[in-house]
């Protein structure tokens, strides 16, 4: 029932991919999601490429962020025999067609329409559609209005939605808007693989959908500059501190970093910047990343028949 084409692009027993979350990721996380039959994706720690060899032998994707200088990974991936390779914040022009010369499927990640008619001629494998719900860098068109849109406009790509689905309804939401799968970043940071402190987990596990917010603090500090692009994250001491004061982030910015490092040292959470989306409010219990994939595809399986027995009814 859930088979799409993105299962059958990418080789899939599940349309569910994880997303690239930086530093974030790691070999762990990423084979524990592609052994459970979802798209597991090591975000740029891309030193890691070669220890995901061992613990899968599944698909999994490497994330470039066009945005960023990223010469060095596009040497090592022929070499690493990376499946599949996601690109997101730029014009992916030449990096799909470099995939694809080199034989592997390459998905590029939009936050806007425009921007999906510009990749039709590009023809990536998937073209992931991107909410400002999701967690990390965000747009900010939402992604009830953007993925239909997006559907449209890719004509026959097919289109991953991304950003709020944490359970099997995100799922089920996103076939339902025409996507053929779903991507998922804050619901595989509270596992138990997952390379964030367990502090960080715990404020997951305490947060409401509202407690995620797209603000331009941690842009200021760490100097971050995506073209569309804001962070999301979770509301803490930190932001609290700096919300409203943004005009005075340069000058003190060496002494927030400073702080920052010390808070990441001792794993404090409240003095670091937790990225994470609004589907943190959907998120009660740090369970393995394949339950979460498992899970969430039998749920949706279960909505979708219970959908379909009703309809008939
Ligand atoms: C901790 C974290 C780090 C992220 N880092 C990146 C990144 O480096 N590059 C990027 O394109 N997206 C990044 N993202 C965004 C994700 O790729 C994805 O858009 C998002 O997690 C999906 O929405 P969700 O969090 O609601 O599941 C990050 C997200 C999180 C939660």
């Amino acid at each position: 029932m859930l088979q799409t084409r993105v299962c059958r692009t990418f080789d899939l027993h599940y349309p569910i991919v994880q997303a690239g979350m930086a530093v974030h990721t790691s070999p762990d996380l990423v084979a524990a999601v592609s052994n459970a039959g979802g798209l597991g994706l090591i975000g740029s720690a891309f030193r890691e490429l070669a220890a995901m060899r061992e613990p899968t032998d599944r698909p999994f994707d490497a994330n470039v962020v066009l945005a960023e200088p990223n010469d060095e990974l596009l040497e090592i991936l022929p070499a690493e025999r990376v499946p599949v390779i996601s690109s997101s914040w730029s014009d992916p022009d030449e990096l799909v067609d470099r995939s694809h010369a080199m034989g592997l499927r390459a998905m590029h990640q939009v936050e806007a329409v425009a921007e999906t008619r510009c990749m039709v001629g590009l023809a990536p494998d998937a073209i992931i559609a991107q909410g400002p719900e999701s967690g990390g860098q965000v747009g900010r068109v939402g992604t009830l209005a953007l993925v239909p849109a997006v559907v449209d406009a890719a004509r026959d790509i097919p289109v991953i939605a991304e950003g709020g689905a944490a359970d099997g309804r995100g799922l089920e939401a996103a076939l339902m808007l025409g996507a053929e799968g779903v991507l998922i970043g804050t619901r595989f940071l509270a596992t138990r693989e997952a390379p964030v402190p367990e502090s960080w987990k715990q404020t997951l596990l305490r947060a409401a959908p509202e407690d995620a917010w797209q603000i331009d603090v941690p842009d200021l500090v760490v100097e971050t500059h995506w073209a569309g692009a804001t962070a999301r994250v979770l509301a803490n001491a930190l932001l609290r501190t700096w919300h409203g004061r943004e005009d005075e982030i340069e000058q003190r910015r060496e002494t927030i970093r400073s702080a920052i490092e010390s808070a990441e040292s001792v794993s404090d959470a409240e003095g670091q910047f937790l990225y994470a989306g609004q589907s943190a409010g959907l998120i009660d219990a740090i369970v393995p990343a394949g339950d979460v994939v498992r899970t969430i595809a039998t749920d949706a399986a279960a909505c979708l028949r219970s959908r379909v027995g009703g309809s008939d009814t």
